[in-house]
């Protein structure tokens, strides 16, 4: 198996439609809506075209990844930030190191874009292994209740996240 990562094309979106569905209809935490999901971000003023990545085997789109703009926001500050949602894997491709690769490359690619900070909803078994911590411990909160210990948050820079506290306002579209 030989993994390339590129940026998604308008080309790939069915397939990529589809990909997010399989993944996420056998997923622990969904609610079935992820695809339909991608496909309102791809129109919001919070995507980044750059930031919208596919894995392909041998040609293959097997996986996905999609980063779009949030805002930290407090009484007095604004910080824009970037949410890792959704990250999708085809089921039969799983757990072969296609969701590290998709990350470690989106998380690089945020950077040289010049972006700080990245937070995910997910699994706290998978993202601190990249490097995202509770993101309480920098004082940013979710909008919504979640379990403290699945919202987590990544300097992309050090000490980044150091003078940033608030919530995060997500893209509308996620609320749709
Ligand atoms: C989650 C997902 C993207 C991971 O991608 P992947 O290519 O299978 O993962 P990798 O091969 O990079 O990593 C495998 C490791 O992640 C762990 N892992 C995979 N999915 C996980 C999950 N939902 N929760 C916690 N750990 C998970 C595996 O147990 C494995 O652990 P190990 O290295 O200790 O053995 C993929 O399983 C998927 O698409 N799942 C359905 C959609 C989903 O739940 N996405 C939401 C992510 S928050």
């Amino acid at each position: 198996m030989e993994i390339i990562i590129r940026k998604e094309d308008n080309e790939d979106n069915n397939k990529v439609y589809m990909l997010i569905k399989k993944a996420f209809e056998c997923a622990e935490h969904s609610d079935g809506e992820e695809h339909n999901l991608v496909n309102r971000l791809r129109k919001s003023e919070n995507y980044i075209s750059e930031l919208s990545l596919v894995a392909l085997d041998h040609g293959i789109i097997v996986g996905h990844i999609m980063f779009t703009k949030i805002v930290i926001e407090n009484r007095d500050t604004k910080h824009e930030s970037l949410a890792l949602a959704p990250l999708s894997v085809l089921p039969d491709y799983q757990n072969k190191g296609i969701g590290s690769k998709l990350i470690n490359e989106g998380l690089k690619r945020a950077k040289d874009l010049g972006y700080k900070s990245v937070v995910v909803l997910g699994s706290n078994k998978y993202y601190p292994r990249f490097g995202f911590e509770e993101a309480l411990k920098f004082g940013i909160k979710a909008q919504f209740e979640v379990p403290s210990e699945n919202f987590m948050a990544i300097e992309l820079e050090k000490n980044s996240l150091q003078y940033v506290n608030g919530t995060v306002v997500y893209a509308k579209e996620f609320f749709q």
